[in-house]
Formats: structure tokens, C-alpha cells, sequence
């Protein structure tokens, strides 16, 4: 932590609002300032007074202060700090940021600000999980925000899952690393170029009602769509069937079956990189049937032959528009490195992207993976897909603007 920072920091409504006070302590053992603004829910958990003590400094709660405005002024405030991280960020508070809501201080000052922002989530495994919390995180990572959290663990509520607060040492080691590293949201370093990104599983019709699928929810590859053009990129994200919605900021190509997904990938090009996410069917039945098979009484099943499909990341590898940076991902249940490895020479790829996927990685918000490259093997900690996904986006415009 460079000391002599200035953070701001917004606390919003959640049980673990204790933890931000423990933040506090850190930042300020590291030499650098805190500014507290308190939202009302902020307020149910944690008094102004003793944020105040802790922070050493006036907390700010009221948009319509007199006395604060008089001081600072909202606007002020929004750019007065290096960094504006909002910890804890309830659901409520995340939607209003997504929005652009500004009918309170902290929201005004987040509207306002033309800092980097870290928002650290805290709230119920299914609140985090709903479809609604979902976009609106899509949204504001898309717009370049950062996200540390949340864990996966115990809750107040008696239930345990993935919405938990990420420990106050994480937050601050999240919050030194971007201001150490001077990184701007607005910095755009891959304004300009296009990249490709494949994601999701694709469906190979047996018959126009059953279908032979990969289990994927294309939360990694949609992540990594998002944090590429949060860096400026135009990305084609070409996406098999999934649950999700369409990154803002990407171009979205929906798709069945590997073989349409091959010809939009080709239709895409050229790019400078193909980051291939997607969990592609290796197989498709050989005679699709025009009709729904019927299951007859006494009669034996009927047979599925199949036939294979085109590798896309092999054929993207060895296209004659191939992209600077190929990039594949590897699913192992064992010997994940030497597996990756292969595979990295196999398909003429660049880097692999390998996980570990014998635990809950499938559809999870977790993934613990490591970068093969020509020159060796980055073991990376476990981290929120998300995470994965920005700093991915960093290595790739790395590459790309070496
Ligand atoms: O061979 P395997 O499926 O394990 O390789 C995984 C990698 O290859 C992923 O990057 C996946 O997107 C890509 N792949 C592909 N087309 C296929 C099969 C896999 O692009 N038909």
C-alpha cells in the first residue's frame, strides 16, 4: 500500500458492516487515509460514532446536509480519494450502483466519482445468486468496477454459501494492488481491437425435442467477454445456450450446436485473440432424425451413432487468419498440468487455462486454475470467477500490447 492513499470508503446495509471497521484499522495501519460515508442501512449495523473514531476522520451520511455540503459538497467527495471501495456492498446497494440510482449520498457519490471503484458483495448465497444481482454485476464489471468476493462460507442467517464478505485482509490486499498498481478503470488498453470469446455448452440435436449437451453455465467465459471490453476491447462473444445475460458492452452471437459455433467464430475473424471458454460437445448424433424417435413398447432402445465435431480451438489455432493469442481451457479431473500441457501442444494453442473441475466448479462462483504457457505453468489462487476473468483480461492485454 503506497502510504499517504486516500480511500473513501461506503459502507451500505449488511450484517458483516462490523468487518468494514477492521478495514478501516488496516488502511490506516498502512498509512493511508479513510473518508466514511455511511448509507442508512450502513447505519443499522455499525453507529456513525464509532466508524468516526476508527476512520479518525467525520463520517458522511446525509446528501442533504447543510453542514456537509457547506464542507465538502457531494461532488467533492466523489473525487477527493484515490479509491472509492464500497465494503460491505449489499444486494440493494450493488442494483443502485448498477442503475445509476442517486437518491442518497453514497449513491450520489459513487455516480459522481471518476475513481476506481471496489465493491465488496455481502449478502444470502441466493440473493448473490439471483438472476437480477447476476446482470447488474455483469453491468458494473463491464463498466470497469472491481469486485474482491464474496466467499463462499457461513452466513448470520444459519445457511452457508457463496454471498459471505470477503475477510477485511483480503479487501485491503484488493484495495493496495489496484492502487499500487496506479490502475485507472478508464484506462483502456485494448481500445480498438477486437477479440473473440467462445462460452457456454453447446446442443447437439438427437431429435427436434432431445439433445446431447456439455454441463456448463458459461459464467467464466461470459466474465471474461465482459472484462475484455471493460478494457476497451470490441468483443464478438459467441455463446452457446445458457442462463445468462448478454454482457453489455459485448456483441452477442447466440448458437445450437459446435458446428455453428465454428462458423461464427470464423465469421468473427479476424481477431487478435480467441479465448476459447466454451465447453463444446466432442460428439453430435450422425443422423439427426427429422422426427421425435418414439419409445416403442417391446423394442429395443434405438441406436445412437455419433459422429465428431469440429475442434474449434484446434481449427482457430491452425486458421490461416489465426489470431495472435489462441487461448484454450482445460477441464481435468487429475493430473491437471501434465494433461494441460498436452493439450496446449495438441491443439496449437498458446496459453491453457486449466482447472481443477473434480470439486464444485461446474456452475459455481469459484474456480482455482493455472496458466500453461510455452514458458511454464502460473499457479493462480482460488478466486470468484469473476476475478479469474479480470485478471485474464489484464494478462491478454499484457500479450497484446507488449
Ligand atoms: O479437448 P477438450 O474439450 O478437453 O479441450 C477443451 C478446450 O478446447 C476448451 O478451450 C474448449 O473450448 C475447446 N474445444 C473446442 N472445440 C471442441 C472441443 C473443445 O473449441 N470441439
Amino acid at each position: 500500500m503506497p502510504a499517504g492513499k486516500h480511500v473513501l470508503l461506503v459502507v451500505s446495509g449488511s450484517v458483516s458492516a462490523y468487518k468494514a471497521l477492521e478495514l478501516v484499522r488496516l488502511l490506516r495501519k498502512a498509512g493511508a487515509r479513510v473518508t466514511p460515508v455511511l448509507t442508512a442501512g450502513g447505519a443499522r449495523f455499525v453507529t456513525p460514532h464509532v466508524l468516526q473514531a476508527i476512520a479518525g476522520e467525520p463520517v458522511h451520511q446525509d446528501l442533504w446536509s447543510l453542514q456537509g455540503e457547506a464542507d465538502v459538497g457531494h461532488i467533492r467527495l466523489a473525487r477527493m480519494a484515490d479509491l472509492v471501495a464500497v465494503v460491505p456492498a449489499s444486494a440493494d446497494f450493488l442494483a443502485k450502483m448498477a442503475h445509476g440510482l442517486a437518491d442518497d449520498l453514497a449513491s450520489t457519490v459513487l455516480l459522481a466519482t471518476n475513481r476506481p471503484i471496489l465493491v465488496a458483495p455481502a449478502m444470502n448465497w441466493a440473493m448473490w445468486a439471483h438472476p437480477a444481482t447476476r446482470a447488474n454485476m455483469a453491468s458494473l464489471t463491464a463498466r470497469g468496477v472491481h469486485v474482491t468476493g464474496p466467499n463462499d462460507g457461513a452466513m448470520a442467517e444459519a445457511e452457508s454459501g457463496p454471498g459471505r464478505l470477503a475477510e477485511p485482509a483480503e479487501i485491503f490486499a484488493a484495495i493496495a494492488g489496484l492502487l499500487a498498481a496506479g490502475r485507472e478503470p478508464e484506462a483502456r488498453p485494448l481500445a480498438g481491437r477486437h477479440l473473440l470469446v467462445t462460452s457456454g455448452p453447446t446442443h447437439e440435436p438427437i431429435d427436434p425435442v432431445r439433445y446431447i449437451a456439455n454441463r456448463s453455465s458459461g459464467k467464466q467465459g461470459h466474465a471474461i467477454a465482459a472484462a475484455l471490453a471493460a478494457l476497451g476491447a470490441r468483443v464478438t462473444l459467441v455463446s452457446g445456450p445458457v442462463a445468462l445475460p448478454d454482457p453489455p458492452g459485448v456483441t452477442t452471437v447466440k448458437v445450437e450446436s459446435a458446428r455453428e459455433m465454428l462458423a461464427a467464430c470464423e465469421a468473427a475473424l479476424p481477431a487478435e485473440a480467441a479465448i476459447c471458454a466454451a465447453a463444446v460437445a466432442d460428439w453430435r448424433s450422425a443422423g439427426e432424425a427429422t422426427q421425435k424417435l418414439k419409445k416403442i413398447p417391446g423394442e429395443a432402445p434405438p441406436p445412437l451413432a455419433l459422429a465428431l465435431n469440429p475442434d474449434i480451438l484446434a481449427t482457430l489455432s491452425r486458421h490461416a487468419r489465426r489470431p495472435a493469442l489462441v487461448i484454450g481451457f482445460a477441464a481435468e479431473t487429475e493430473n491437471v498440468i501434465a494433461n494441460a500441457t498436452a493439450k496446449r501442444q495438441r491443439k496449437g494453442c498458446d496459453w491453457i487455462v486449466a482447472n481443477d473441475v473434480s470439486g464444485d466448479v461446474m456452475g459455481g462462483e469459484d474456480n482455482t486454475v493455472h496458466i500453461v504457457t510455452a514458458s511454464g505453468v502460473e499457479d493462480w489462487p482460488r478466486l470468484p470467477k469473476q476475478e479469474v476473468a479480470t485478471r485474464l483480461a489484464a494478462r491478454i492485454a499484457g500479450f497484446l500490447t507488449a
